[in-house]
C-alpha cells in the first residue's frame, strides 16, 4: 500500500471540513426550527391547540392546558394502558413540593416531578393525568386516555389531578382551584369523565396526607365530592 499523495490528503481534508460544516449548519437549522415551533405553541390561539395526542388547548376562564410538547416532557418509558372511558372518579392530589406562580416555574416543577417518577419511582411516566399550577394553568400529564399511577387500585377508573405545591396549612390560590374545576368540567363535557363522577381526595383511598388538610377541606365543598368511593 503506497501512502496518499499530497493532493489526495488535501482532498480528503477538504471533504472532511465540508462534511463538518454541513453538520453544523444542519444542527443550527434544527435548533432554530425547534425554538420557532416552541414559540408558536406559546402564542397559539384558541383554535389551534398545541396538543400531542388530543388534549384540547384552552378551557373556560382562560385556563390553558400546557401540552407535554410545551413543557418538554420526556416520552413515557413504556406506553401506559388505555383507560376505559368515561372514568367514574376524579382523584385529587398535591405534589408535596414547593408551589409556583408563573408558567416557567410551574414547568420546571412538572419536569422535575416527571423525572422523579420515572427515575426514582420507576413508573413509566409522570403519575398524574393532569397537574394544575399556581399560575392558573393546567399541565398535561398522562392526559385523558392513559391510565395513571397515582392511586393504587383506582388508576384504571380515574383521572388523577395534582395541585403543584403543599396544601397542609395553606389554601391554593383561586386561579389554581379554577384550573382544576375547568379540567374536570372539560373532561365531563367531552365524555372522558362520567357525568355522575365521584370526586375524592387521595387520602380517602390510600395511606397519604395528600392533597393536604386545607385543600381536602376545600374539595369537600365541591358538588361531586363523596364521603365514600
Ligand atoms: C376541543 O374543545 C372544543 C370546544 O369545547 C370542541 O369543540 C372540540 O371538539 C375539542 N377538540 C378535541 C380534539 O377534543
Ligand atoms: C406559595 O407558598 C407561599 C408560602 O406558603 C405563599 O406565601 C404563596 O402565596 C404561595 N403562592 C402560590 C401561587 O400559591
Amino acid at each position: 500500500m503506497g501512502g496518499l499523495s499530497r493532493q489526495q490528503t488535501l482532498l480528503i481534508g477538504i471533504l472532511g471540513i465540508l462534511f463538518l460544516l454541513s453538520l453544523v449548519i444542519l444542527i443550527v437549522i434544527l435548533t432554530v426550527k425547534h425554538f420557532e415551533s416552541f414559540n408558536d405553541n406559546n402564542n397559539q390561539n384558541d383554535d389551534s391547540p398545541a396538543d400531542s395526542d388530543g388534549v384540547n388547548g384552552t378551557l373556560p376562564n382562560n385556563v390553558r392546558i400546557i401540552s407535554r410538547l410545551e413543557w418538554v416532557a420526556q416520552p413515557p418509558v413504556q406506553t401506559p394502558n388505555e383507560l376505559t372511558l368515561p372514568v367514574s372518579y376524579v382523584i385529587i392530589w398535591h405534589t408535596a413540593t414547593e408551589n409556583c406562580s408563573d408558567q416557567a416555574a410551574c414547568i420546571l416543577h412538572v419536569r422535575t416531578i416527571q423525572t422523579f417518577h420515572i427515575d426514582s419511582r420507576h413508573w413509566w411516566d409522570i403519575a398524574y393525568n393532569f397537574l394544575v399550577g399556581g399560575d392558573g394553568n393546567a399541565y398535561e400529564g398522562r392526559g385523558w386516555t392513559k391510565e395513571g399511577s397515582h392511586t393504587y387500585g383506582y388508576n384504571k377508573n380515574s383521572i388523577g389531578i395534582a395541585f403543584i405545591g403543599t396544601f397542609i396549612t395553606v389554601k391554593p390560590p383561586e386561579r389554581q382551584l379554577n384550573a382544576c374545576k375547568a379540567v374536570i368540567d372539560m373532561g365531563v363535557k367531552q365524555g372522558y369523565i362520567a357525568k355522575d363522577y365521584k370526586l375524592l381526595a387521595a387520602k380517602q383511598l390510600i395511606g397519604t396526607q395528600a392533597p393536604g388538610a386545607v385543600l381536602y377541606e376545600e374539595i369537600k365543598t365541591w358538588p361531586h365530592w363523596s364521603a365514600l368511593p
